[in-house]
C-alpha cells in the first residue's frame, strides 16, 4: 500500500517537473538578417520541395495576402487561430530566427522567444522531418521576399490564451524526433511513411480528433475539417471501385483520378502541393497508404424507404435540370473527359452527406485544361430543401445506399458555417 502511494507521488512529481520544464522554454537569441548568399542554391531548391511536401504555403498565406506572410484564419472548436508570418521579415516574420530556433519550432512547437505554439500548427508531424529536410526548408524560407505583415490577434477561449497550458497537451501527444526506418519494409514504403507521417501530416485531417484536439488512434480512420469529410485512408478497398496504388499515385499527382473524381475542398490545395513533388514521392506515399488497407467487404444494395420516395423524385427532377447536363451517363463531358460516374464518388458512398452538400454549394474551381474539373457553385440558385432533395436522390438512386440521416440539418449548418 505504502509503496504504491510513494510510486504515485513520485510519478506525479515527475509529471509536474516535466510539465514545468516544458512550460517555460528559453528564448533563442535573435540573429542578424541573412542574405541569399548565405545559403547553398541546391539547398534552397531542395527546400522548395520540402515546403511543398509540408503545405506550408497553404496555411501561411491568407486569401488576399502575400505568400508565406500568414494571416489565414484557422477555425477550431476552441476559437480562431491566425497563421503567422514566416517570411524573413525581421519585425513581423522569422527574419531574426536562427536555424536552431526554426528547428525547435518544427520539432517541439516552441517559438523563438520561448512561447509555446498552438497545435493547429502540425508540429507533432513536422517533428518527424529529417534534420536535412528542416535545414533545406529553412534555406528556402529565409531566401523568400520579406513581407511586413502582422496577423490579427487570435480569438480563443479564455483559458487557452494562457499558452503554458500547451505543455500538458505536448506531454500527451508530442513524441519529438524522427522515426527509425522499419528494416523489414522496402525503402519505398519507408519513404512513403516518412512523407505521410512527417511533412505531409495527412493524419491531421484524416483522423478523428478527441475533445482536446489530439488525433485518435488508430490514425487515418477518417476526420472532419472545415465542414468537409476527410475519408478514412484505411478503407480505400471498400469504395465502389477499390483504389489501386497506381490510381492513388495519379490522384496525388494530379488532384484527380479517372475512377474516383477530383480532390475537392481542403484536399484541393494539398493535391496541388503534392503535384510539385517528384513522381517517386507520390508513388512512395501511395505504396505506404495501400499497405494500411483493411480487407474489402461486399456492400449490400439498399432499397429506399417508401417515406423517402417523394423527396427522391423531387431530387431526380432537379438533378435532370441542373446536373444531368454534366453528370448523366450520356452527357458529352462524361465521354470526352472520361469522367467517373457519381456512383463511384466517395462523397456519395460516405456515411455522411457533407462532401456532396459542399460540392453542390461551392462547385469545383477550374484547375487545368488537362483535367477540366470545373463545376459551378449552386449556393445561390438552390434552396436548402432543394439541395437536400438532390442529395437524397443521388444517394438512393445513383449510390444505391441507405438514406443519410439529418440531410436537411446538415445543409443548413454547412451553409451557415461556409458564410462565416
Ligand atoms: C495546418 C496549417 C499549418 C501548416 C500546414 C503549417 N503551419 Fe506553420 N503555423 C500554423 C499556425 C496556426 C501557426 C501559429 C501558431 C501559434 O500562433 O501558436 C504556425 C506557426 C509557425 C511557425 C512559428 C512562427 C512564429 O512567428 O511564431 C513556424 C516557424 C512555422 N509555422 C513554420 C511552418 C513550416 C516550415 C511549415 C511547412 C513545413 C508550416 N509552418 C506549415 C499553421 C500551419
Ligand atoms: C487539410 C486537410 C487534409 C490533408 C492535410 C490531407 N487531406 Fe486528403 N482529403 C481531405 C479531404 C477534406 C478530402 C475529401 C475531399 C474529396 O474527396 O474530394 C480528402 C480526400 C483524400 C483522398 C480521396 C479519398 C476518397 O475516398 O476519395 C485521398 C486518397 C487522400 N485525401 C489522401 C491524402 C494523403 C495521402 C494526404 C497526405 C499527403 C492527405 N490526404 C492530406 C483533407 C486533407
Ligand atoms: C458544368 C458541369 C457540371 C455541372 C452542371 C455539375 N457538375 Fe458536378 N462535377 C463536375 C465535375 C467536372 C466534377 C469533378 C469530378 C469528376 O471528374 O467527375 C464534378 C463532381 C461532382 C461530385 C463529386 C465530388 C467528389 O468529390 O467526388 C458531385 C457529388 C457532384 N459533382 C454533384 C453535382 C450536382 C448534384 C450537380 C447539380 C446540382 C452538379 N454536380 C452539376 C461538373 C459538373
Amino acid at each position: 500500500m505504502k509503496r504504491k502511494a510513494w510510486l504515485a507521488a513520485a510519478a506525479l512529481a515527475v509529471i509536474a517537473a516535466g510539465t514545468a520544464y516544458w512550460m517555460w522554454q528559453p528564448a533563442i537569441a535573435p540573429i542578424r538578417p541573412l542574405a541569399a548568399g548565405d545559403f547553398a542554391p541546391d539547398s534552397v531548391s531542395r527546400g522548395a520541395r520540402v515546403v511543398a511536401q509540408g503545405d506550408c504555403m497553404v496555411c501561411h498565406t491568407s486569401a488576399t495576402g502575400a505568400p508565406y506572410a500568414g494571416g489565414l484564419p484557422l477555425r477550431t472548436p476552441f476559437g480562431t487561430i491566425f497563421t503567422t508570418n514566416i517570411t524573413p521579415d525581421t519585425e513581423t516574420g522569422i527574419g531574426n530566427w536562427s536555424l536552431a530556433a526554426f528547428t525547435r519550432a518544427l520539432r517541439h512547437g516552441v517559438a523563438r522567444d520561448g512561447h509555446l505554439l498552438y497545435p493547429a500548427f502540425p508540429y507533432i508531424h513536422y517533428t518527424r522531418m529529417s534534420t536535412a529536410d528542416i535545414n533545406d526548408a529553412y534555406a528556402f524560407l529565409m531566401t523568400r521576399t520579406p513581407v511586413n505583415f502582422k496577423a490579427p490577434d487570435n480569438q480563443l477561449l479564455l483559458p487557452l490564451r494562457f499558452r503554458p497550458l500547451l505543455a500538458g497537451w505536448n506531454l500527451l501527444y508530442l513524441r519529438p524526433g524522427p522515426e527509425a526506418d522499419d528494416p523489414s519494409r522496402s525503402a519505398e514504403w519507408n519513404r512513403g511513411r516518412y512523407l505521410v507521417d512527417g511533412a505531409g501530416h495527412c493524419a491531421s485531417c484524416h483522423s478523428t480528433l478527441d475533445p482536446i484536439g489530439g488525433e485518435r488512434r488508430p490514425a487515418f480512420s477518417g476526420g472532419n475539417i472545415d465542414g468537409w469529410d476527410a475519408p478514412a485512408l484505411t478503407n480505400l478497398l471498400n469504395t465502389p471501385k477499390p483504389w489501386t496504388r497506381e490510381q492513388l499515385a495519379l490522384y496525388l499527382r494530379h488532384g484527380w483520378s479517372s475512377e474516383h473524381g477530383a480532390a475537392a475542398g481542403p484536399m484541393g490545395p494539398v493535391a496541388h502541393s503534392l503535384s510539385q513533388l517528384p513522381e517517386a514521392d507520390s508513388n512512395a506515399i501511395a505504396t505506404y497508404i495501400m499497405s494500411l488497407q483493411q480487407p474489402a467487404t461486399t456492400p449490400r444494395a439498399v432499397t429506399p424507404a417508401a417515406s423517402d420516395q417523394a423527396r427522391i423524385s423531387r431530387g431526380a427532377a432537379l438533378f435532370s435540370g441542373a446536373c444531368a447536363g454534366c453528370h448523366s451517363s450520356e452527357a458529352p463531358m462524361m465521354a470526352v473527359a472520361g469522367r467517373p460516374s457519381l456512383a463511384l464518388s466517395s462523397a456519395v458512398a460516405s456515411d455522411r452527406p457533407d462532401n456532396v452538400i459542399q460540392v453542390m454549394l461551392n462547385g469545383l474551381p477550374f484547375k487545368d485544361s488537362a483535367h477540366a474539373t470545373f463545376m459551378p457553385p449552386f449556393a445561390a440558385s438552390l434552396t436548402d430543401t432543394q439541395i437536400a432533395d438532390i442529395a437524397a436522390y443521388i444517394r438512393a438512386d445513383i449510390g444505391k445506399r441507405a438514406a443519410w440521416q439529418d440531410v436537411d440539418r446538415r445543409v443548413r449548418t454547412i451553409r451557415k458555417e461556409n458564410q462565416q
